[in-house]
């Protein structure tokens, strides 16, 4: 692939905290329309780099988003751009409704200044409406619009991953960052997320996805990145991923022999 055809570019990023070498990546381009997993054990930097990505985390290097750089801006002007993320522990606001959580993370919600300017009562209005039916329509999409005027906190562990996308979908997002969406999901709900993901990348969304069960990661992945310590070091597809001693060897230790274990299984 070359650079230009990537929708993300990542060079020379590096992060540590005290003298832990949190992410060394050195070279890292993201295609356009996949789905890309970034795999590797606990501490790998996986988590990181998100953050890196998405201005949460400042640190050295160069990240291009569509060819703009996007390194050191603040979290709303890169999602604005159309990157966003999900986070490993969902950030719901657990005393509104479902509702209301999604009109929160529009970047037009409407009480926001347009250019500087307090939007007239009208604007205010025709702004809000136009996020309601946006935000119904994901509520529809995810099957959440049973539960739209229910607090968030009183969803279930994998309902809060669904609403987490789906909010994260308020944005219309080019790209998004996926840190573990399954974790604690149920599998039912789990297979539904990971069919909605893929419906959205058949409809040209870009997503990194993070993801420690080695059968979905098998499945959905059009191509697999392996962290271990910082670095990248593996990337293929799948298959290739999979048969690469250096992805078993940075897994043994940690939870490998049961990574090893069901990536083989499934060997037909
Ligand atoms: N805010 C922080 N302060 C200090 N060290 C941190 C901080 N965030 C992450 N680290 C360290 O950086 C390294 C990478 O952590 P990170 O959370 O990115 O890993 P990960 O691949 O997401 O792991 P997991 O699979 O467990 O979520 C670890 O050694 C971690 O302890
Ligand atoms: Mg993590």
């Amino acid at each position: 692939m070359t650079s230009s055809e990537a929708i993300l570019q990542a060079r020379s990023v590096r992060k540590t905290f005290g003298g832990v070498v949190a992410v060394a990546v050195d070279s890292l381009d993201v295609e356009p329309g996949r789905i890309t997993s970034l795999i590797g054990p606990n501490g790998a930097g996986k988590t990181t780099f998100f953050d890196i990505v998405t201005g949460f985390v400042r640190a050295d290097g160069q990240i291009l988003f569509d060819g703009y750089p996007i390194h050191g801006k603040p979290t709303h002007v890169i999602a604005r751009s159309g990157l966003v993320r999900t986070f490993q522990l969902t950030r719901a606001l657990s005393r509104m409704s479902v509702l209301e959580n999604m009109m929160l993370a529009s970047p037009d919600q409407p009480g926001e200044r347009l250019g500087g300017l307090i939007r007239s009562a009208f604007q205010v209005n025709r702004i809000e409406r136009e996020v309601r039916g946006h935000a119904e329509e994901l509520l529809d999409r995810f099957n959440l619009t049973p539960l739209t005027n229910e607090y968030a906190g009183r969803l279930s562990g994998g309902q809060k991953k669904l609403l987490e996308l789906a909010r994260a979908l308020m944005n219309r997002p080019r790209m998004v960052l996926l840190d573990e969406p399954m974790a604690g999901v149920n599998p039912a709900l789990g297979e539904q997320l990971l069919g909605y993901v893929q419906e959205l990348r058949d409809d040209g969304m870009t997503f990194l996805l993070v993801e420690h069960d080695m059968d979905v990661i098998m499945r959905v992945s059009d191509r697999v990145v392996v962290m271990s310590d910082g670095r990248i070091i593996a990337d293929g597809s799948p298959g290739e991923v999979r048969a690469d001693p250096a992805v078993v060897t940075a897994y043994l230790g940690e939870h490998g022999a049961d990574v090893v274990a069901s990536a083989t299984e499934d060997d037909e």
